[in-house]
């Protein structure tokens, strides 16, 4: 079984469904309520464990209803939670989910006890960090958290997986130290300052990643696939034709899955397989945990042809 470290985010989500998303003061009336497992840390360490990952977790979370709701989730999820700091200061983080009737989402986050998570927490978690396959990060912490994760990784020759979400710059000392970038079409755009319209905007910006000294980069395209570009390599991985519900998290389940099939031993381009099948069944359901697959399903969708 691989072993992984997810450093990250713990939220709760607060999800509606909506025939549309409201205007700039206006209320609507929109349908059904769901409360779920959310924050990109969480729901990318709950995709990898329950995809066959032993998964470390190092977040935070508040001392209130949500801190000690999401806390028992993750034992639930069989992750290690000995590095999840309960916070007295401050609330557990909350996102507030509108879906609509095309499945796409907007999300306002109140990011409560994730804005507190330090490189001091990173560092008690240096065994884990350093016994793991993968160290898998994303950017909906403090930044100085980030670069700490990747720096105790390097110094154990670890490998980080860096999901660069929310879109937000990197310097180019963290991109050095990962072997794996994983933006979507936006977050690739952004990052580059480049279009990323199609595969051949994604292969010229992922060419830019790889010049400020990231290994491999991997553009999840939506439903047009992923592009997986490395210094000599470069590869499409289609997507699957799936009746979307709600996209929210779909991406975290691609990288958790990701991350899994990576320490196992699979190549990239198949490990990117693996995850594009598994976030297809993310897609198909509400939430973002909540949506997340067994492995026994991604492995069932893969033998189909
Ligand atoms: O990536 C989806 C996640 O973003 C949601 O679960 C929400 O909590 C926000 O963090
Ligand atoms: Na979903």
């Amino acid at each position: 079984m691989g072993k992984i470290v997810v450093i990250g985010s713990a939220n709760t989500d607060l999800v509606v469904k909506t025939d549309r998303m409201p205007s700039p003061g206006e209320t609507i009336l929109g349908g059904s309520f769901m409360m779920s497992g959310g924050g990109k840390g969480a729901n990318q360490a709950v995709a990898a464990s329950r995809l066959g990952g032993e998964v470390t977790f190092v977040a935070r979370v508040g001392n209130d209803l949500f801190g000690e709701r999401a806390l028992a989730g993750y034992r639930a999820e069989r992750l290690d939670v000995r590095h999840v700091t309960r916070d007295a200061t401050v609330p557990s983080g909350v996102a507030l989910i509108c879906v609509d009737g095309a499945a796409e989402n907007s999300i306002v986050v109140a990011p409560g006890a994730n804005e507190r998570l330090s490189p001091e927490d990173v560092d008690r978690a240096e065994a884990e960090i350093a016994a793991a396959d993968f160290v898998v990060l994303q950017l909906e912490i403090p930044l100085p958290a980030v670069m700490r994760a990747a720096e105790v990784a390097e110094r154990h020759g670890v490998r980080v997986i860096l999901n660069p979400a929310p879109a937000a710059a990197i310097p180019d000392e963290l991109l050095r130290r990962c072997y794996l970038l994983t933006p979507n079409r936006g977050e690739c755009a952004m990052l580059t300052g480049m279009p990323v319209a199609d595969a051949a905007g994604a292969e010229r910006a992922a060419d830019a990643l790889l010049a400020r000294g990231v290994r491999h980069v991997v553009v999840t395209l939506g439903s047009e696939g992923a592009l997986v570009k490395g210094a000599e390599s470069c590869e499409r991985v289609a997507a699957r034709r799936v009746e979307a519900v709600d996209t929210t998290g779909a991406g975290d389940t691609f990288n958790g899955a990701l991350a899994v099939a990576l320490s196992e031993g699979r190549p990239l381009s198949e490990a990117v397989r693996f995850a594009t099948a598994a976030s297809a069944i993310a897609v198909t359901r509400m939430g973002a945990q909540s949506a997340v697959p067994m492995r026994e399903e991604v492995d069932a969708l893969l033998a189909e042809v």
